[in-house]
């Protein structure tokens, strides 16, 4: 191994930046050419390469967003453009890939280590959480921290004025966010997509927070919930069948993806970051790297896909507990 190439891909990630950082760092010091590719694959595709050294790297591991850019590439999905890809890495002498992504990252980067046998490893970054073979992917621990700080400026307007709030989070497939953030910040209802209590069951307890002397209250709903509502659509359902709420919808959006990274996530994403050049250099390829109970282990690209990260269940009892 002499040159190793790394990308960020998918949906930008607090901590993208430190993982950069790491990687270009580790190769330096295990006497490696770190090549920087721009805008994910459609880099790989494009021939968009920067070599970089050690201060390349200086001064980013505070920052959001990621300095290489990041894409989700159509024309990587067609072998027409994964060949491109390859023929590109065999041009610049690079010997394995480094991709910095979430769960379609890594599909491409399977097709293409089956296609041309070309070592690839993953270090998972996404704000969703929803990697099987880490219980943190980079990014996750931030966008809580983010998210519950603006849950937290709402609930000042809805006790002000007696409100109801439907917060919309994201997580279009996982409710790992929904429900760490509604636990954290004193939601009295979440929905999930893994879990669905019902219509009913809302608005009943709703109302029998209500009944208790609540007079305000935080509903937060993941963007994949399964109610079969969009959240507007959930506020007017609540409004027609609850008396005596103002009710209000806030859709979170991307403010969730950017910003600062935590303490937690620059840490993780180092170690990730030199793990995953580490794990180049023993030759072992076709894997991700994950945080399983505090140490940095390896998980099969395949495995990290295919796999389902579950919700942590007693969450939901605490958060029934906490809202009566
Ligand atoms: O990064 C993952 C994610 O945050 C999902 O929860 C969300 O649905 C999606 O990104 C939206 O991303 P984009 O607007 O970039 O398509």
């Amino acid at each position: 191994m002499k040159k190793i190439a790394f990308i960020t891909s998918g949906g930008d990630a607090p901590g993208m930046n430190a993982a950069i950082r790491a990687v270009t760092r580790a190769c330096v010091y295990n006497n490696l050419i770190p090549v920087g590719v721009y805008k994910g694959f459609d880099g790989l595709i494009n021939g968009d390469f920067v070599e970089m050294n050690a201060r390349s790297v200086k001064g980013i591991i505070n920052k959001g967003g990621t300095i290489i850019k990041t894409a989700r590439s159509s024309e990587f999905k067609t072998i027409e453009g994964r060949k491109k890809a390859y023929d590109n890495l065999k041009k610049n002498n690079i010997d394995g890939l480094i991709i910095i992504g979430g769960d379609g990252s890594f599909t491409g980067g399977l097709i293409f280590h089956k296609e041309f046998k070309f070592p690839v490893i993953g270090i998972p970054a996404t704000i969703d959480n929803d990697i099987f073979g880490t219980s943190h992917t980079i990014g996750y621990d931030s966008a809580l921290n983010t998210i519950v700080d603006v849950i937290d400026k709402i609930r000042d307007t809805a006790s002000s004025h007696n409100r109801l709030f439907f917060i919309e989070v994201m997580g279009k497939d996982a409710g790992h966010i929904a429900l760490n953030t509604g636990v954290g910040a004193g939601a009295e209802e979440i929905l999930i997509p893994e879990e669905d209590l019902g219509l009913d069951r809302l608005v009943e307890s709703l109302k029998r927070s209500k009944a208790t002397g609540k007079s305000s209250s935080i509903v937060i709903v993941a963007e994949g919930d399964k109610t079969g509502k969009n959240v507007f659509e959930l506020k007017d359902y609540v409004d027609e069948n609850l008396d005596g709420y103002d009710a209000r919808v806030s859709v979170l959006g991307h403010l969730q993806r950017g910003g600062s990274p935590s303490c937690f996530d620059r840490v993780l994403a180092s170690r990730m970051g030199v793990k995953a050049v580490d794990f180049l250099l023993e030759n072992k390829t076709n894997l991700m790297v994950g945080l399983k109970d505090g140490i940095i282990d390896l998980t099969p690209l395949d495995k990290a896909i295919k796999g389902k990260t579950n919700i942590n269940k007693e969450l939901l009892r605490v958060s029934d507990i906490m809202s009566i």
